[in-house]
């Protein structure tokens, strides 16, 4: 069956979300919506979740979930701002819990945050489904990245989240906590094993060789030409490279505020007593030692 799908840019992180909708029953997913964020002024925006309710509104479709291929490092999630305005639930990867005890620690959050998933509306395992009328969705889990990484399913339409990029942007990075390149290596032998057509729609762009951003591919041309990992690349030679690659890299400008507010669904964490909502910055804890 097919299903549509309307994809939106944001530009200062290179993400994609998208809206995938049932044209029969009219009912949609929103998936990694990104709230805007200025790091300079702590001050948040809603001007790219606002472009979602637009096209929700225009094409006249139902919000049925709101769905998250991870907790992301790299944005703030609008989820909470969506589902107040247009419906639907806010659901996640059953393995948010272990990336929620882990960045509990890290940020010293203190008891009032219970890293049990309860701030999400669903937790989604591998198999279960989120569908849109008779346009059955399928959820995959995909780790490596991130622990609680999914790949949503909707009829030829696979969202794979940060697990492969387009082909020439090769794979997503593995050293965050949780992180594994060889369960990453076999989370994309999953996406690979499904027909060749599938449509592949990718979390993020960053325009390698300054061509415009893409978010679609399939399987078959990742098979082919993905740049990290093929069809035949064998499990040793993907984690070497990934390993190695994952060493040079910085931390993501916004992984401080993103966790913080991803691992609470997208909401801000709780006001304090002047009625302001903070958020902390472990010191000399990400990242490597200055040099
Ligand atoms: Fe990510």
């Amino acid at each position: 069956m097919q299903s549509h799908v309307k994809p939106f840019f944001h530009a200062p992180t290179g993400t994609w979300s998208y809206v995938v909708s049932d044209a029969a029953s009219r009912e949609a997913a929103v998936i990694d919506p990104v709230l805007d964020y200025d790091w300079r002024s702590g001050r948040t925006g809603t001007a790219s979740a606002d472009a979602v309710l637009r096209h929700l509104e225009a094409d006249g479709l139902r919000l049925r979930w709101i769905l998250e291929t991870h907790a992301h490092a790299d944005h703030l999630s609008a989820a909470p701002y969506i589902r107040d305005r247009a419906g639907g639930l806010i659901a996640i990867g059953a393995g948010i819990r272990q990336v929620q005890a882990t960045f509990k620690r890290i940020f010293g959050l203190g008891d009032e945050f219970v890293p049990d998933g309860r701030q999400f509306d669903r937790l989604l395992g591998d198999g279960e489904t989120v569908d849109l009328g008779a346009l059955r969705g399928r959820v995959m889990a995909t780790p490596g990245h991130t622990s609680d990484s999914v790949s949503y399913l909707f009829g030829d339409a696979l969202f794979v989240g940060d697990t492969v990029f387009m082909p020439d942007g090769g794979s997503a990075r593995c050293d965050f906590p949780g992180g594994d390149a060889a369960e990453l290596f076999r989370s994309v032998q999953r996406l690979y094993a499904l027909p060749a057509t599938t449509r592949v729609y990718v979390c993020h762009d960053y325009s390698p060789g300054g061509r415009p951003p893409e978010c679609q591919t399939t399987i078959e041309a990742q098979r082919a030409a993905n740049i990290h990992i093929k069809a035949d690349t064998p499990e040793a030679d993907f984690v070497a490279l990934r390993v190695a690659r994952d060493a040079t890299l910085d931390v993501p400008n916004l992984i401080i505020p993103s966790v913080q507010v991803n691992i609470r669904a997208g909401r801000l964490p709780p006001v304090e007593a002047d009625g302001v909502s903070y958020l902390k910055v472990p010191l000399n804890v990400l990242g490597r030692p200055l040099s």
